[in-house]
């Protein structure tokens, strides 16, 4: 591991949602390093990154993010504590002025603005879009939302490159989640999971052909 071993096309069809974990086999802290640098440099709208991770890599960890996953989420629940790592995607619930100062000034620490104007220019702009979700459509926290699953897709496409098993769940108690981690007194809320680690052999789901549109009926020439 530690290369980026596939094309884009071969690791979107090695890619599948692994439903059993080999519990032996453990990511490398440079595979898992190359992890991170995705959620970090992720793509958002407005650059809002409305994210947090909170991320287990050994039994205790995993044992507090399976609080998320008893009674009816048990069918997640081995794919929680037999992964190798465990991450859980938390989203802002509402971008508040102190959090928009915070990516601001950010982006003028890393030098994003040749002029003071350009920063009030990205500030006036990022509310705007900000303001249209919060007021006009109602739906601010679903905007920052979307975000965290654009960030999921390259989490989970860079994962296969490197020819590291995943599966995304939506399957979980969130509430549990934001009360295990304290989540809601932070300002976010547990939205999914994503658990990484290898196969294991006598994974069902390994050997079942993908089942996807074909492209005639998901593509329209314009
Ligand atoms: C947002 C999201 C949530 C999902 N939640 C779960 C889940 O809770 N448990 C599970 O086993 N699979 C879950 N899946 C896996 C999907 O069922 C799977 O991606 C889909 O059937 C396509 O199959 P493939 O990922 O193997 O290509 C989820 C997938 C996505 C994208």
């Amino acid at each position: 591991m530690g290369s980026y071993m596939k094309n884009i096309t071969e690791a979107m069809r090695w890619r599948y949602s692994t439903k059993e974990f080999d519990t032996n086999k453990k990511i490398s802290a440079e595979d898992f390093q190359s992890l991170k640098d995705i959620l970090r440099l992720s793509p958002s709208s407005t650059n809002i990154q409305p994210w947090h991770f909170v991320i287990a890599d050994d039994e205790a960890g995993k044992a507090r993010i399976a609080k998320g996953t008893e009674g009816m989420y048990e069918f997640n629940d081995a794919k929680v504590k037999d992964a190798s790592h465990v991450i859980v995607f938390c989203s802002r619930v509402y971008a508040d002025d102190e959090f928009l100062n915070k990516v601001l000034d950010k982006e003028d620490t890393d030098g994003r603005f040749a002029e003071p104007k350009f920063k009030e220019q990205m500030h006036q702009t990022r509310k705007m879009f900000l303001d249209i979700c919060r007021y006009e459509q109602k739906d601010e926290p679903h905007w920052l939302i979307e975000q965290l699953y654009l960030n999921m897709g390259a989490l989970l496409l860079g994962a296969a490159t490197l020819g590291i098993d995943a599966v995304p769940m939506e399957g979980a108690d969130l509430k549990a989640l934001d009360e295990e981690f304290d989540l809601r007194s932070k300002g976010y809320t547990a939205v999914a999971m994503v658990s990484l680690g290898y196969r294991s052999e006598d994974d069902f789901n390994a050997d079942l052909p993908k089942s996807r549109f074909d492209e005639e009926t998901i593509i329209t020439k314009a």
